[in-house]
């Protein structure tokens, strides 16, 4: 039995008391989650750094566009927190999320965390390589979010394979301790100059207790 397995009753309790005290869907279905994948990484994606990120995400994204989407795409999507968080927020109107991963165990997470949230919504997750992907076939997004750019060893060169003028939401930090972060920047300046968009809308940090993560809203 390992760890995870052995709190499992205990977080799926506090969580479900907490979804029922709080009327809140999305801690509903983090419960639920919980429950069928109990070694599932749900601690690590839904700490208080990455919540934090990802509403600054969520608050910049609705205050620098008008909130609504037809199809936006999340590369490096792990578990799907944002888009949960996205389909729980008001602020935006968006028909589909699709998320992308290259590690096969997250899509059925992903999944079974944006069942019922997605609502009238679509959502799926796929396993593929983002530097893989089509960006320009007749399901093209809208708007493609890529808070993972510290774990792709070249952002240019992903950039560059979307169509001009897409627009995106980049994140990526200086939090250079950790192994699989291949490609942390020491600014924002230095994301800016990474990315070359060719519209800045945003561009910010925000200072985390052990890193600053770093995001920029606009166009390629
Ligand atoms: C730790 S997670 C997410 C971290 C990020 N700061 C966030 O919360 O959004 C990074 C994810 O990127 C994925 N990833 C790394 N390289 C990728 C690639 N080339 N294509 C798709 N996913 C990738 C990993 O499998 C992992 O699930």
């Amino acid at each position: 039995m390992t760890d995870r397995n052995f709190n499992k009753d205990y977080v799926f309790d506090l969580l479900r008391g907490a979804a029922r005290f709080t009327c809140s869907d999305l801690l509903s279905a983090l419960a639920a989650t919980v429950a069928e994948f109990p070694e599932a990484p749900i601690d690590n994606a839904f700490n208080h750094k990455q919540v934090a990120s990802k509403q600054w995400a969520r608050d910049m994204l609705a205050t620098h566009t008008a909130g609504a989407f037809d199809h936006v795409w999340v590369m490096g999507g792990w578990i799907g927190i944002l888009p949960a968080m996205l389909f729980d927020d008001a602020r935006f109107s968006i028909k589909a999320i699709s998320s992308f991963d290259i590690d096969p165990a997250v899509a059925p997470i992903a999944e079974k965390l944006n069942r019922k949230l997605s609502g009238k919504a679509a959502f799926n997750a796929h396993t593929a390589d983002m530097y893989a992907l089509d960006y320009t076939g007749a399901d093209a997004p809208d708007l493609v979010i890529n808070t993972s750019c510290e774990h792709i060893a070249d952002l240019p060169k992903w950039l560059a394979l979307l169509p001009p003028g897409c627009r995106v939401l980049l994140q990526s930090n200086n939090y250079t301790s950790e192994p699989t972060h291949v490609n942390c920047v020491a600014s924002v300046d230095e994301l800016t100059q990474q990315a070359g968009l060719s519209k800045l809308n945003y561009a910010g940090a925000l200072q985390l207790p052990k890193y600053t993560r770093f995001m920029l809203i606009g166009r390629v």
